[in-house]
């Protein structure tokens, strides 16, 4: 929830304006939680009839924000996945721009796919990334790309994000989802609350000094599907189909769906809730399902 997030921030300083690039589902929450931390905010869409667009960013079609947009900009945002060839679309377009910006700090909101399969087993920042699948390939490119700019830029990993209008609960009441069985098969996650908190408190921490290279955001609980879906039935009571074996269910999976279950790690958030004390809102699935189930009653 909005305001249980800026709660617990501490406000952004005075001048502070952010552009976010690339602001769907996360970006826009973030942008929502700055402002009302002070921030003036600047999110782009590839169309301006999109909700929260504020300028145009569309890397395919070289549509490019005005020089009006960059004036004042102290922290940047990206949101936006690799292209097709592994490139990064904002790096591609602006990194002459940025560079003559004076800016003091880059989020850009990378994947733990970039750690491949650790055969459920937990992976840090400190395991060196493994990608297997050509999608998490690209994104570690665009990750190497941000930081052989010199810009100062936190490469913040995040695994599946969930939150009001994007959950289990939407899943179920879509219809479109199966019961897979697929013994010690387990999935990450975060709730949107915690991408927006933990990018308020690693700006904080960066106007003190304190700017790690590369951080997990993830909750403590890795977990399996099934578990997240039936606790997401239960607050909404409704039954769910049998539980069906992976080997049977792999047999209709798209070959991305598929893909996804072709790993399992545990993503560590040590480093970030131990070193650098960032306090989780949703430590867990339930703590999450039930803020979006919050949403859902509305
Ligand atoms: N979804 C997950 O579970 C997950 C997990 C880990 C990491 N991630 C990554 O984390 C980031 C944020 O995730 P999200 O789910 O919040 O993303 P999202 O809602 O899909 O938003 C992606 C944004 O990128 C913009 N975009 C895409 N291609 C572009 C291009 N060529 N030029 C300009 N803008 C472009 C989209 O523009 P429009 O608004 O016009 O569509 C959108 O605003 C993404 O990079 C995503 O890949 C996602």
């Amino acid at each position: 929830m909005l305001q249980t997030v800026v709660k617990q921030c501490q406000a952004l300083p005075s001048n502070t304006k952010i552009l976010i690039f690339g602001a769907g589902f996360s970006g826009q929450h973030i942008a929502n939680v700055s402002r009302q931390l002070g921030a003036k905010v600047l999110c782009s869409r590839r169309e301006l009839n999109k909700p929260g667009a504020d300028f145009i960013f569309d890397s395919t079609k070289k549509q490019l924000p005005d020089n009006e947009v960059f004036k004042g900009v102290t922290h940047i945002l990206s949101c936006i996945p690799p292209d097709e060839n592994g490139r990064d679309p904002v790096i591609e377009q602006l990194n002459s721009v940025l560079q003559k910006m004076p800016i003091k700090w880059i989020g850009y909101l990378s994947t733990t796919g970039v750690y491949g399969d650790s055969k459920g087993n937990w992976v840090s920042e400190k395991n060196t990334p493994n990608p297997k699948q050509p999608r998490s390939q690209r994104r570690l490119e665009c990750e190497q790309q941000w930081i052989s700019t010199g810009l100062p830029v936190q490469i913040l990993r995040l695994p599946g994000i969930y939150g009001p209008g994007r959950s289990a609960l939407e899943t179920i009441i879509k219809g479109k989802y199966k019961l897979v069985d697929k013994p010690g098969q387990i999935f990450s996650r975060i709730h949107i609350d915690d991408i927006a908190g933990a990018i308020m408190h690693l700006i904080s921490l960066s106007e003190q000094g304190t700017k790690p290279n590369v951080i997990n955001i993830s909750d403590d609980l890795p977990t399996s599907n099934i578990d997240v879906l039936r606790y997401a039935a239960s607050l909404m009571k409704i039954n769910l189909p049998c539980v069906e074996p992976f080997e049977k269910a792999s047999k209709h999976m798209s070959p991305m769906a598929l893909s996804f279950w072709q790993e399992n790690r545990r993503v560590s958030n040590q480093y970030l809730c131990q070193n650098l004390k960032y306090s989780l809102i949703h430590p867990d699935y339930k703590s999450g399902l039930q803020e979006c189930f919050s949403h859902l009653k509305k």
